[in-house]
């Protein structure tokens, strides 16, 4: 029964080696101390021994259960300590790592020129004014002093949705619904989307942006305007920039005036952007025709007004050295990450 308790020992030690985990550890325990185990077994036999035999062999069995006690225990230790050490492995940071880079959007050109319109006229005392993209001929045409069957209508080929209803081709039509709206002395601006069947070229889409202005007050003149375009040009593109206004002629204003700006592509000497002119046009404008203002109840006698209407993509253009209006709707990343 020695023999037999000796060798359970050395089984214990051996087998204890090998263990890898906790689990493992546990089953021999079961093994060999269990109620069940290997050493109890022995101890259970003991009532077959000689007195004599007993006491020397109930000893070794308890030197031996508390051998392999000991074994598991330190095994144990052992196990815990290195699962503790590969989990601070595993979860060390290392602080000298280079970050994630995350992309955060950006804002589209256009918005950012719509942006800093706004806060230049918003510094000069205007108001934001909105209307919808699908009009009424009344609002885009006709209040605008463009009668039925007028040819100025042809000078924006007009996308009819039903009858009298269209898609406004210019913000011109949120002149109107401001004065509806509005009490003299008005000072608003309205940015907005707007629509032709213009064919696509490298300064044409058939859907663009404008801000449109109006200012209506006593006594306001020609010059009054040309101070203030000057001034939103010079903020917008330095005071390097050259900057005419050529007669022209809208319905619903008189005088009216187009600005050029000098094309910045290849700094006034002609180029592809500007059609080889030199200057690129950025808005149409005038005084308020005394026709539009009495359309709107305005007295003509009282009052007078200018109205303007800029267009987005063409400042966007030149602000940039965009040589394509059309990179300004391709979405193209390598395009809008330069923003
Ligand atoms: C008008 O739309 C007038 N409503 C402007 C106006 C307002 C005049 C108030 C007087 C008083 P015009 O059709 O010229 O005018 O367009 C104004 C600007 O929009 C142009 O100077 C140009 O910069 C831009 N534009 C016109 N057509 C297109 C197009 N197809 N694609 C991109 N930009 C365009």
């Amino acid at each position: 029964m020695e023999d037999k308790l000796k060798e359970i020992q050395q089984k214990a030690i051996d087998n204890v080696k090998k263990v890898v985990d906790l689990d493992q550890l546990e089953r021999l325990r079961v093994q060999f101390l269990g109620k069940k185990g290997k050493v109890t077994k022995v101890l259970r036999g003991m009532g077959d021994l000689s007195p004599e035999k007993r006491p020397v062999v109930g000893k070794l069995a308890n030197q031996v259960k508390g051998k392999i006690g000991q074994l598991l225990s330190q095994k144990e230790r052992e196990l815990k300590e290195a699962s503790k050490k590969k989990q601070l492995k595993e979860e060390s940071i290392d602080v000298t790592l280079p970050g994630n880079n995350f992309d955060l959007a950006k804002k589209h050109p256009l918005t950012l020129i719509f942006d800093e319109i706004k806060e230049i006229f918003l510094g000069l005392g205007f108001q934001i004014a909105e209307g919808p993209e699908v009009e009424k001929d009344y609002y885009n045409f006709e209040a605008l002093n463009f009668p039925e069957n007028h040819p100025a209508r042809d000078m924006q080929d007009t996308f009819y949705i039903k009858g009298d209803t269209l898609l406004r081709t210019h913000t011109s039509s949120v002149q109107i619904r401001a004065m509806e709206k509005i009490e003299p002395p008005i000072r608003i601006i309205a940015p907005g989307r707007v629509f032709r069947s213009d064919e696509i070229d490298a300064t044409h889409t058939p859907v663009f942006h404008q801000v449109e202005g109006l200012m209506i007050d006593k006594e306001i003149s020609f010059a009054n305007l040309k101070s203030i375009l000057i001034k939103v040009v010079k903020e917008l593109f330095g005071e390097g920039r050259k900057v005419r206004f050529r007669p022209s002629y809208f319905p619903f204003t008189e005088p009216s005036a187009e600005v050029d700006v000098s094309c910045a592509n290849c700094n006034g000497e002609g180029c592809s952007v500007c059609s080889g002119t030199g200057w690129l046009e950025i808005l149409g404008a005038g005084l308020v025709h005394p026709n539009v203002l009495k359309m709107a109840e305005i007295d003509p006698e009282e009052y007078s007004g200018f109205a303007f209407g800029i267009g987005v993509e063409r400042i966007a253009m030149l602000k940039y050295g965009i040589d394509d209006i059309r990179l300004l709707y391709d979405n193209d990343l390598r395009f809008l990450e330069q923003f």
